[in-house]
């Protein structure tokens, strides 16, 4: 390696004054040229230290080097050495650009006042920063679920599944995405076949939640079939908690939604849920 060669390269502006009746003034060139003992020196130098000498070295500034201050570490000590740095001009043009767009979008009054999300999500996703949707942490969650429910099966990690996406899906949008992305089916539904009362329970609560207030949802629910899979638990299911959780399910599909209560009776559920109260340990 070469680092025996190394040069701490140090430029900055000095800010020292010029004192016009000194004896003893550096007079810099363009190329380095050592500051002796005592020397003034002029403003505005490149100034760095020969790491091989120990010795202070000074010169003229290149233009366009001109007002900057950097430190700078080099295996080179020649001018290659500021080759390195992004030359000022680029910069300020660089910046002026960046200005004149800037003018550009508020004359254009600004369509969008705030950027999309898919601009965002681009020029965040640059910085490893990108902020994750509902829609897509349900869509996570779905897959995620999928691969619990094919391979592990490890119920700890499906019953934290649901719970997440019974808290997102109290939001009427997120409901909606999850029914887009066939929640109802890959999860609700299929949870409802685990033997596993807890994800029963959790399942029925999800569903609740989905269609609570969400009419779009409560056709959905109905259509898929939920009120079928509801009368089912609630005749065959011996735990009442499991009961109970389908009673809540049951309740929100069925608010304020005719067609649901039409194919709810038709369905013989009212002498299910005669039968459901009747038991002693129903509460
Ligand atoms: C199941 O998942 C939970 C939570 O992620 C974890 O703590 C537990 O060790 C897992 N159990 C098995 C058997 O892998
Ligand atoms: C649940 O199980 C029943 C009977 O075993 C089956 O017919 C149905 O397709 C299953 N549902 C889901 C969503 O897996």
């Amino acid at each position: 390696m070469r680092c025996g060669f190394l040069t701490f390269v140090l430029i900055l502006l000095v800010g020292v004054s010029c004192e016009t009746e000194d004896e003893d003034i550096f007079v810099p060139s363009h190329e380095w040229k050592e500051i002796k003992q005592g020397q003034k020196i002029p403003a505005g130098l490149h100034i760095r230290v020969n790491l091989q000498t120990g010795k202070k070295e000074a010169r003229l500034p290149d233009e366009i080097n001109n007002k900057k201050q950097a430190l700078v570490a080099t295996e080179e000590q020649n001018e290659e050495t500021f080759q390195h740095q992004i030359p000022l001009i680029e910069l300020e043009e660089t910046l002026k650009k960046i200005k004149n767009d800037a003018k550009q979008d508020s004359s254009e009054k600004l369509k969008t006042k705030y950027r999309s999300y898919d601009e965002l999500k681009r020029e965040l996703g640059t910085l490893k920063l990108t902020p994750k949707l509902d829609s897509e942490i349900i869509r996570d969650l779905i897959d995620d679920y999928k691969i619990e429910v094919g391979g592990s099966k490890n119920s700890t990690r499906i019953k934290n599944i649901l719970e997440d996406l019974e808290y997102l899906s109290h939001q009427i949008d997120n409901a909606i995405d999850f029914v887009n992305q066939n929640g109802f089916k890959d999860v609700v539904y299929n949870s409802l076949n685990e033997t596993d009362s807890v994800i029963k329970v959790l399942s029925l609560r999800l569903m609740g939640s989905l269609m609570q207030n969400n009419p779009k949802v409560q056709i959905h629910g109905l259509e898929t079939g939920c009120i079928r899979e509801i009368l089912k638990i609630l005749t065959l299911e011996k735990q009442v908690g499991v009961k109970y959780q389908a009673v809540g399910a049951l309740s929100a599909v069925l608010r304020r939604f005719p067609l649901a209560q039409k194919q709810f009776v038709e369905n013989g559920g009212l002498s299910v849920i005669s039968k459901v109260f009747e038991d002693k340990n129903t509460k």
